[in-house]
């Protein structure tokens, strides 16, 4: 099995890449470490502490930072509804936090674990980039950082920005500059990589899991119902176990941390105009039928 530790912001799709990696044969999640993004953490930590009492899993639940590292912390409760993963009544969660930060919470997986540790980040960087910073003596444990975020088109948050990069630009520099193997799993495949409404409606009548995610789709703004949801934290999970669903390029990117309209924006040097050391694997394409047969199968695995 291959470990992984997903940071992560629940958030709905994020609530669907933890389920299908909680339940999937390869993987052996060893923690999930919660940042402030699409809601607050304490209500991200809240939300992940639901979800793994909702899967009937035990894995620890660690708390990180509560803001970027430079900017204003800006949320999008507009899309993942007040709690982050509205349209559910999950119970209110008994299972406790882990005791230390997200931070230190990785070091300690990271540094226990026999196998090197892929990192799996589908929100802001925060945690990633202050774990890196602190702590890179560890850089050597780990076997690479799959991560949802950028793109090398448009993006969602402002015409050039995806919201992950967006939300803490400074910590995406400081990760993509890590010299860690770097997957960009982004908006380029993320935005395609949607439920259909029939698939919805399958997801439904699957099992328990289908009728918690049905009932929190509804909730999710960030593709409507019609014109097909967007999956774009459970990419990431799916170039883990299945890469052949993706086309992909080696290329140097980088991140724009300031600028009048640009501040976090990735820079995706595809045709190589500034002649950098590649640092990054870009996901640029996805077979979107495939994908959605797999997210259905993956769900229909889960409790
Ligand atoms: C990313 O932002 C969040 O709203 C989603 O959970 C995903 O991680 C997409 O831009
Ligand atoms: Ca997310």
């Amino acid at each position: 099995k291959i470990p992984i530790i997903i940071d992560t912001d629940p958030g709905i799709d994020d609530a669907v890449a933890i389920g299908v990696a909680l339940f999937h044969k390869k993987l052996d999640v060893k923690l999930l470490s919660t940042i402030a993004g699409n809601v607050s953490v304490e209500k991200t930590t809240n939300n992940a502490l639901k979800l793994v009492e909702f899967f009937d899993k035990d894995i620890p639940v660690a708390k990180g930072a509560n803001k970027p590292l430079c900017i204003p912390y800006e949320d999008s409760s507009h899309i993942h509804g007040e709690s982050g993963m509205g349209g559910y009544e999950f119970p209110e969660p008994k299972k406790a936090i882990h005791p230390e930060h997200a931070v230190n919470a990785i070091r300690e997986m990271i540094m226990n674990s026999e196998d090197k540790v892929t990192l799996v980040p589908i929100g802001p960087l925060t945690n990633i980039a202050l774990f890196l910073t602190l702590y890179p003596e560890c850089k050597s444990r780990i076997e690479r950082i799959v991560l949802m975020g950028g793109s090398a088109s448009a993006g969602n948050h402002t015409p050039t920005a995806e919201y992950n990069i967006f939300a803490d630009p400074e910590a995406a520099k400081i990760v993509f500059a890590s010299g860690l193997d770097i997957t960009m799993v982004g908006l380029d495949v993320t935005s395609k990589a949607t439920l259909s409404p029939d698939n919805v409606e399958t997801i439904r009548d699957l099992n328990e899991t289908g009728r918690m995610m049905y009932s929190m789709f509804q909730h999710y703004r960030g593709g409507s119902l019609r014109t097909g949801l967007k999956m774009h934290d459970l990419c990431a999970i799916a170039y883990i176990v299945n890469p052949e669903l993706f086309k992909t390029q080696v290329c140097f990117v980088d991140v724009e941390t300031s600028g009048t309209y640009t501040a976090g924006t990735t820079i995706v040097d595809l045709k190589n105009r500034y002649h950098r050391e590649p640092n990054a694997t870009v996901c640029l394409d996805i077979d979107v039928d495939a994908f959605r047969a797999w997210a259905v199968e993956q769900l229909a695995n889960t409790r």
